[in-house]
């Protein structure tokens, strides 16, 4: 059987009631939070009002507690200010006026999973973020228009790579979207680019189905794709220090026409 054969349990119509659900508690977490993104407000506090929102709701950070390798994540959201990437920790740092800002929140209720991103800016920002901003999610944009029923994994990968960088800017690597369900975390990785010859092992180019669901997640950089990790072993940055943005939205396959369940604005 060739890799791209692998075929991906699809969700029961309960099941995707369930993602809904949590869905729809992360697209409302993201939109509160954006009343408070302004020059000022420390991450820590942005984590603490997502907590008590999500938990008011009847939903569980799913991101609190996470355990990736050997590390456990403390905190409700991901926040990376300007060339972090993805991963970055809320703490004690306000945020300044011209800065992007991504927020990253997943929530599981009933057993399933959603999982959303959203890159603010801070006040005003130049008009060399905003492009960056517009490009990273009309590239979101145009992979979730590909995200149906007969197409595969890399129609995605390749809608949003080529959307990128015919503007210039580059794909982050190392990091991948992903299949979301009864785990934050499910095959099929979606790579935000066509994998080279050498990588079609670990992304297979597998078949959309109805009823997958699937977190969709470019990460784009101003410069150069290449990133590191912080030395708190979680913050991902741009290792040219150049800015970065990350939207993100869970869909679920539904025939032609793909449905966000994390839209908000
Ligand atoms: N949305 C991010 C992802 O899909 C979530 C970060 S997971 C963490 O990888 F909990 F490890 F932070
Ligand atoms: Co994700």
């Amino acid at each position: 059987m060739s890799p791209n054969d692998v075929r991906i349990p699809t969700h029961s119509a309960d099941a995707v009631r369930k993602i809904e659900a949590s869905c729809r508690i992360v697209a409302d977490v993201l939109q509160h939070l954006e009343g408070y993104i302004k020059p000022g407000v420390t991450t820590i506090e942005l984590d603490a009002i997502a907590e008590d929102f999500i938990r008011t709701r009847g939903g569980e950070p799913a991101f609190k507690g996470y355990q990736v390798d050997r590390k456990i994540y403390p905190y409700t959201l991901c926040i990376s200010v300007e060339e972090e990437v993805v991963h970055g920790m809320p703490g004690q740092r306000e945020l300044s006026a011209g800065q992007i800002v991504s927020v990253d929140v997943g929530v599981c209720m009933d057993g399933y999973y959603g999982d959303s991103a959203y890159t603010f800016g801070v006040g005003e920002i130049l008009v060399e973020k905003q492009r960056l901003l517009d490009a990273t999610k009309e590239s979101l944009r145009l992979g979730i228009e590909q995200a149906k029923d007969g197409n595969r994994v890399y129609d995605i990968a390749r809608a949003v790579q080529s959307c990128v960088e015919n503007q210039g800017y580059s794909v982050v690597r190392e990091l991948v979207g992903h299949g979301i369900g009864q785990h934050l975390h499910e095959e099929p990785p979606v790579p935000n680019f066509v994998p080279g010859l050498l990588h079609r092992t670990r992304f297979p180019n597998v078949p959309l189905k109805s009823g997958m669901a699937l977190a969709i997640e470019p990460m784009v950089n101003m410069g150069m794709f290449h990133v590191h990790t912080a030395s708190d072993g979680w913050t991902v940055f741009a290792a040219d220090g150049k800015p970065s943005a990350h939207f993100e939205h869970t869909i679920l396959i539904d025939g032609a026409t793909p449905r966000i369940l994390t839209e908000w604005n």
